[in-house]
């Protein structure tokens, strides 16, 4: 016990802390609050004279010479420093189990919060391995479920050395200043993943994590081996469907005969069964990694449709005003009635929630909407800050120095006041975790929120972000695939103003984005 501890402050001690106090530079215009000896505590005299102190620490940031993020109305601000997260996620898993859409889905996650992501898939290192070998030797090596069986000394060895080997790579890449290197691979067995929790362990500040996904839903299995077998996976390119299939089924049955499930007590480990059904954690420390876990938990593979919409044209659209929270105009009106049979039309009987910001525009585009409406103060669009009900034109007026800098470096531009796009994606997290546990939702938004939401569905990177196209009155469809999303676009015909600003300079964009598969070594699938 702390003798120190609940005891008063001595006169003497206070004085102490007063003539202290008394040396910082106060502010001249901000009074010194002359208290009577107290204790230290919540809203106690004390504290408000800390407060003081502080008080003048802030006004001394507003000194005549201010640092050049905060000339004009608004700057730069720079990417938050995660170069101490060094994450190696193990995967953990038979053939099937989704191992790689888990990869996947954790990555795009996390490189839209802006973390460093690389996916170590051992099956890719095999085949390029192998074509490098058939190269130099004229002789192809047999993949087929022969090679993945236990019995098959040589072959195990060859696939040991490539699971090390990748490992290797990963490491090499987290020193380099990666964050989180993604081992995907079975590591079925325990003394697989105790050679890989001793090699981290040899890296200082290097953290594991095993990642297991257990799936006896034989829906899912079934999905996963027809994509396995129908996807362009290289693996299977010389065969019939029916051939790759069964060959597909006999390799899973050889790492079903040697598969361990996790059991070693002292691992930190996550344990995803049926993706979505059930979760175990275990040991899960640290703030990256619990935001991992929390992320996983919150994934399903239930068939849906997650519909963006901007909300129908404002009168500040029209006006070519930004911010604010004005109302639709006549044709923002005529869109939000249009809107229903859309919807209706395309997602028929099924259930739907309809999210809004709580700007005033969003809410009249969801009013004649026959579903539940939830409003989020997150969906609000970015805050312009100074420059809130201020045109284009007219901030080029003003700040013509600002206006280029935005352009130079949107995504990391803030404005005086008001938010950067690395901000909104900050505020939007939230929003990102509760799309994925739900199923059919529109949102009803904003161009720079969509912007955000849209990138992290389509994967594209941060500095393409702030330039997507998202017109009004058109409503854009994500559907969920394996490997990204699938993506339609419908457009009323109910005129709107253009509201998208490219960048100075760039060659225009396409409108429409689709077509992401997995990766196999630059052939997509
Ligand atoms: O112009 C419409 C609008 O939603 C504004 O309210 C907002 O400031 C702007 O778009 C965001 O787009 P950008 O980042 O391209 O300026």
């Amino acid at each position: 016990m702390d003798p120190e501890r609940g005891r008063r402050v001595t006169p003497g001690e206070l004085k102490l802390v007063d003539t202290a106090l008394g040396n910082v530079q106060l502010d001249p215009h901000i009074p010194r609050v002359h208290t009577p000896p107290a204790m230290f505590g919540a809203g106690g005299p004390m504290l408000k004279q800390f407060d003081q102190s502080s008080a003048a620490s802030r006004v001394g940031s507003q000194a005549a010479t201010p640092p050049r993020s905060v000339v004009g109305i608004g700057g730069k601000v720079a990417k938050p420093d995660y170069s101490e997260a060094k994450i190696v996620l193990a995967m953990v898993g038979l053939p099937a189990r989704g191992k790689s859409y888990l990869s996947n889905k954790l990555m795009r996650y996390l490189k839209w919060l802006e973390y460093d992501v690389k996916v170590f898939n051992v099956g890719q290192l095999r085949r390029s391995r192998a074509r490098q070998k058939a190269q130099q030797s004229g002789k192809k090596e047999d993949h087929t479920a022969s090679y993945f069986s236990h019995a098959n000394v040589e072959a195990t060895k060859l696939r040991d050395q490539l699971a090390t080997d990748s490992l290797e790579m990963l490491i090499q890449w987290l020193r380099e200043g990666g964050n989180v290197g993604i081992h995907d691979a079975t590591n079925s067995t325990r003394s697989r993943r105790a050679k890989i929790e001793e090699r981290v362990a040899q890296e200082k500040g290097f953290v594991t994590i095993f990642l297991e996904s257990v799936c006896d839903d034989p829906a899912v299995i079934a999905a996963n081996v027809a994509l396995k077998v129908s996807s362009g996976d290289p693996d299977y390119k010389d065969m019939s469907r029916e051939e790759a299939k069964a060959d597909f089924l006999r390799r899973i049955k050889q790492y079903e005969g040697v598969y361990e499930t996790i059991t070693e007590p002292h691992l930190s480990y996550l344990r995803i069964i049926n993706v979505g059904s059930q979760v175990t954690v275990c040991r899960i420390n640290g703030y990256l990694q619990s935001r991992i876990a929390f992320y996983l938990m919150n994934l399903h593979l239930k068939p849906r449709s997650i519909f963006f919409s901007r909300h129908g044209e404002s009168q500040y659209n029209v006006e070519g005003k930004i911010g604010g929270d004005s109302a639709l105009s006549e044709r923002g009106q005529k869109y939000a009635r249009a809107l229903p049979a859309l919807i209706t039309d395309n997602i028929g009987d099924a259930p739907l929630t309809v999210w809004t910001s709580t700007l005033q525009r969003t809410i009249q585009t969801a009013q004649h909407l026959p579903y539940n409406k939830l409003t989020w103060k997150s969906l609000d669009e970015l805050d312009a800050g100074v420059c809130d009900g201020m045109t284009y034109e007219e901030i080029e007026q003003a700040y013509p120095d600002d206006f280029a800098h935005r352009d130079e470096d949107k995504f990391n531009y803030r404005y005086r006041g008001g938010e950067s796009y690395r901000d909104v994606v900050v505020r939007l997290e939230p929003v990102i975790m509760e799309l994925e546990r739900q199923e059919n939702i529109l949102i009803i938004g904003h161009q720079a929120i969509l912007r955000c939401l849209y990138a992290y569905f389509h994967n594209l990177p941060q500095a393409d972000l702030p330039y997507i196209k998202i017109p009004l009155h058109t409503v854009i469809k994500l559907t969920p695939k394996a490997y990204g999303c699938d993506e339609e676009r419908y457009t009323l015909p109910i005129g709107a103003v253009d509201t998208h600003r490219p960048k100075p300079g760039s060659t225009p964009q396409p409108s429409q984005i689709g077509g992401f598969g997995r990766e196999y070594y630059g052939e997509k699938a």
